[in-house]
């Protein structure tokens, strides 16, 4: 694997691949990385002839700074395990490179994606995202883009990016790689003890309750059923939603339309996302 810190010879050497007719996959990370992130690598490495990925811990997309400074770097573990997984290049930045002197802010019209659910809770965040990823997209010219579906508002938001900037690329976005217990793999993750770990299995747990409870008509109270569950293990719960799969909030549903369940809760302040499409 190649690792570059500077943006002139990640352009140069993706130039040249693409210049040999290669299909170029890539994987933007914030380093920490775990098995969902190496699913993404996998299916990069079985669909493309090249392999990107980068770690860089965006600030824009921080809406609280005491969650950026307690943002889990492991940069040489993770360097092994992208090596390990096939990956060809890593791009690690600096901030300084990412976000020059005269970087242009741009304002992406994301529309009813930026007000709901995540966006409600974290302010800016996802206009962070969009900056980040348009940056990154404008250095990787990529022919496919892997995301993973436990940030399902993300994925959206940044397929509406993609959308508004034009980039020539098609967005694959990978299902969600779990623990034993049902948890999600997170980066967050790391800063949960073993037994908070086994209480945060409880999302999944809840999902699966969703899912096994829907049914046609109204939805509030099977809403309200999660939350409470979640509350009563200890979680302070943010949302427990149900929406369309273009997350539209579900009140009522007709027993057709496909449905997402999406879940923010925390525990002891280690804030905890994870998603399911139930019918
Ligand atoms: O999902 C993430 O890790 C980040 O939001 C991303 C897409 C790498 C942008 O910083």
């Amino acid at each position: 694997m190649i690792i570059s810190k500077h943006i002139a010879d990640i352009t140069s050497i993706i130039e040249n691949q693409r210049n040999s007719g290669r299909k170029i996959g890539f994987v933007p990370t914030m380093g920490a990385l775990h098995e969902g992130h190496i699913s993404l690598i996998s299916k990069s490495v079985q669909e493309t002839d090249f392999t990107v990925s980068s770690i860089f811990v965006n600030p824009a997309q921080f809406n609280n700074k005491a969650d950026l400074d307690k943002y889990p770097v492991t940069t040489g573990k993770d360097i092994e395990m992208l090596e390990a997984a096939g990956c060809d290049l890593l791009f690690l930045p600096s901030a300084d490179e990412i976000y020059p002197a005269d970087f242009q802010k741009k304002q992406y019209d994301v529309g009813y994606l930026e007000t709901i659910l995540e966006g409600k809770y974290r302010t800016g965040h996802f206009q962070g995202v969009c900056q980040v990823v348009d940056r990154l997209l404008s250095i990787i010219h990529c022919d496919v883009l892997f995301l993973g579906q436990k940030d399902y508002q993300q994925c959206m938001v940044i397929a509406r990016m993609i959308e508004l900037t034009g980039y020539p690329l098609k967005l694959n976005i990978v299902p969600t790689v779990r623990e034993n217990s049902g948890l999600a793999m997170s980066s967050r993750n790391m800063r949960l003890s073993a037994t908070e770990k086994e209480t945060a299995a409880e999302i999944y747990q809840t999902l699966e309750i969703l899912k096994k409870n829907l049914k046609k008509g109204a939805l509030n109270e099977l809403k309200q059923k999660g939350f409470d569950y979640l509350t009563n293990k200890g979680f302070e719960v943010d949302y427990v939603e149900l929406t369309d799969d273009r997350l539209r909030e579900l009140n009522d549903w007709d027993g057709e339309l496909n449905v997402v369940a999406l879940i923010a809760a925390s525990l002891n302040n280690i804030r905890l996302i994870d998603n399911m499409t139930i019918h």
